[in-house]
């Protein structure tokens, strides 16, 4: 019920734990009295700040929910989403400052999405690092679920570059340490973000960067299966188009890296290298991919360093991009190094050449490394590395193939490992040889200690090898020497 008088509202402001019964007492004073007209009392508990414009509206209103989720009371909006609002908020008791993420209503009907939503948000919650915003709490309240999280003073990278203009290169460069680093940490543990864009970079006032909405992406997508009507979500649209372009189905992690890119472009630029659309049809075209302005014409002033790394960064073709964000975020510590200020010239090119940029990763041979576990994967870059290979890595055996089909080719030869892919390896790796097509495509087929058969079932030739596990290294790197036309 709306109430109608001074009173009515203390009474209802009181009840609903917002002010207590001693502080009404005092504003009465303040007010005049208890007569006192209902706009003049709540213009006192405003201006005494004892509640704020967003509680006034709605206890006006007469509204008894919304003032609170779980322990988070609600000061005001700070923003809102596609699919979400973020409040400002305290924590009762603590007073611990937090923001407040809501479903909006249209998305938290169906109890199984809600649950689907906080699922994520918990797991949101063990990546603690301190270049992503931390998950607090999850909850469900007011028929809807929330998202408590830390609170970080600031702003957004997207309203920051928007009023100031381009960043400059120091600043771009340590923000994106920052940002690879929290990244680097999520992708450790297996999570990627699916949703990189400027409104997920929060920057404090005292220059920390940090990520935001990890993990909730693959939430949304599935909201926008359902309730959009299975069309894209409008949040993962984005990264579901580039990954048409390239013919790569959720490349996560080349993804994520595509769209850091993205993100150093736009601080360096000052304009978003995809456009600001908010257009749906024109923000799922893969064809915007191909309209990218290249750094070097809308920036030539750049270093090259710089500007080679970001282009590498946003490379269309997904097995010329860095294949990890440890490989960005290493560029990125060269890259401070060689622009710190006071830093000579000779510093800095002695700095750039060791890091693997664009330029020296030419000259390096590379093997296309096909790998299904995360994890795997990791073992398996660091050890070719080693070995002084640049490592392109897929999931896919089929899509390995497919990449060699035409000239040049992407790598000089493939290591199929198989003791995830199994049969899958296997037929790839024997299709080389069966297939005229591939006859100058050299490969090592890696077989862990249950695939003996394997060994018996694949063929072999000069070009193509078969290793078991455990392999060391001077085995792989005898193998490679022998089957690559190009040594490491
Ligand atoms: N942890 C936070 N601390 C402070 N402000 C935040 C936080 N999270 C989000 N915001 C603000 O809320 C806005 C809306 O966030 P969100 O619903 O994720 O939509 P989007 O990321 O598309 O802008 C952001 O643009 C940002 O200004
Ligand atoms: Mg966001």
């Amino acid at each position: 019920m709306q109430p109608q008088t001074a009173e009515d509202l203390a009474d209802l402001a009181i009840d609903l734990g917002l002010v207590t019964s001693d502080q009404v007492q005092r504003a009465w004073s303040d007010a005049g009295g208890t007569g006192v007209p209902i706009e003049k009392f709540g213009a006192t508990l405003l201006r005494r700040e004892l509640i704020t414009r967003y509680q006034l509206d709605r206890l006006l209103r007469g509204d008894r929910v919304g003032y609170y989720f779980g322990d988070a009371k609600i000061l005001y909006q700070v923003g809102a989403g596609a699919f979400a609002r973020v409040y400002r908020a305290v924590m009762r008791g603590s007073s611990e400052t937090v923001a407040v993420k809501v479903l909006r209503n249209r998305f938290s009907q169906d109890a199984e999405k809600c649950k689907e939503f906080r699922r994520e948000g918990e797991m949101g919650r063990l990546l603690r690092h301190p270049n992503i915003v931390a998950i607090e709490d999850v909850g469900e309240a007011n028929n809807t679920s929330y998202i408590t999280m830390e609170f970080v003073e600031g702003q957004t990278l997207r309203d920051l570059v928007k009023k100031r203009g381009a960043l400059d290169i120091t600043r771009t460069i340590d923000l994106m340490k920052q940002l690879c680093a929290g990244l680097e940490y999520a992708h450790k543990r297996g999570v990627t973000h699916r949703d990189l864009k400027g409104s997920n970079v929060l920057v404090s006032t005292k220059g920390a960067a940090k990520l935001a909405d990890f993990g909730l992406a693959a939430v949304d997508k599935e909201y926008g299966d359902e309730v959009l009507g299975r069309m894209q979500s409008p949040r993962t649209v984005e990264y579901a188009a580039l990954e048409k372009l390239t013919g790569m189905k959720n490349d996560n992690v080349r993804s994520d890296i595509y769209f850091m890119g993205a993100l150093a472009y736009f601080a360096l630029t000052g304009v978003s290298p995809l456009g600001d659309s908010r257009d749906r049809a024109a923000r799922s075209d893969p064809r915007r991919f191909l309209d990218v302005v290249p750094l070097a014409k809308r920036a030539p002033e750049m270093p090259a360093d710089i500007r080679e790394t970001v282009t590498q960064m946003m490379h269309l073709e997904p097995l010329e991009r860095y294949q990890s964000i440890s490989d960005v975020l290493r560029v990125f510590d060269g890259l401070a190094e060689a622009h710190a200020p006071g830093g000579t010239a000779s510093k800095r090119k002695a700095r750039v050449a060791t890091a693997p940029t664009a330029s020296s990763s030419t000259s390096q041979p590379r093997v296309m490394l096909v790998e299904r576990s995360g994890q795997a994967q990791d073992t398996l870059r660091d050890f070719l590395g080693k070995l002084g290979y640049r490592v392109l890595v897929t999931e896919n055996a089929q899509r390995a193939l497919k990449r060699f089909s035409s000239t040049p080719f992407p790598a000089e030869g493939i290591v199929f490992s198989a003791s995830k892919l199994g049969q899958e390896a296997l037929e790839a790796f024997n299709e080389l040889t069966a297939d005229p097509f591939y006859a100058k495509v050299p490969a090592v087929l890696l077989i862990s200690g249950r695939q003996t058969q394997f060994a018996e079932q694949a063929s072999c030739d000069d070009l193509r090898r078969v290793i078991s596990s455990p392999i060391d290294k001077a085995t792989m790197q005898e193998t490679l020497d022998s089957i690559l036309a190009t040594k490491a």
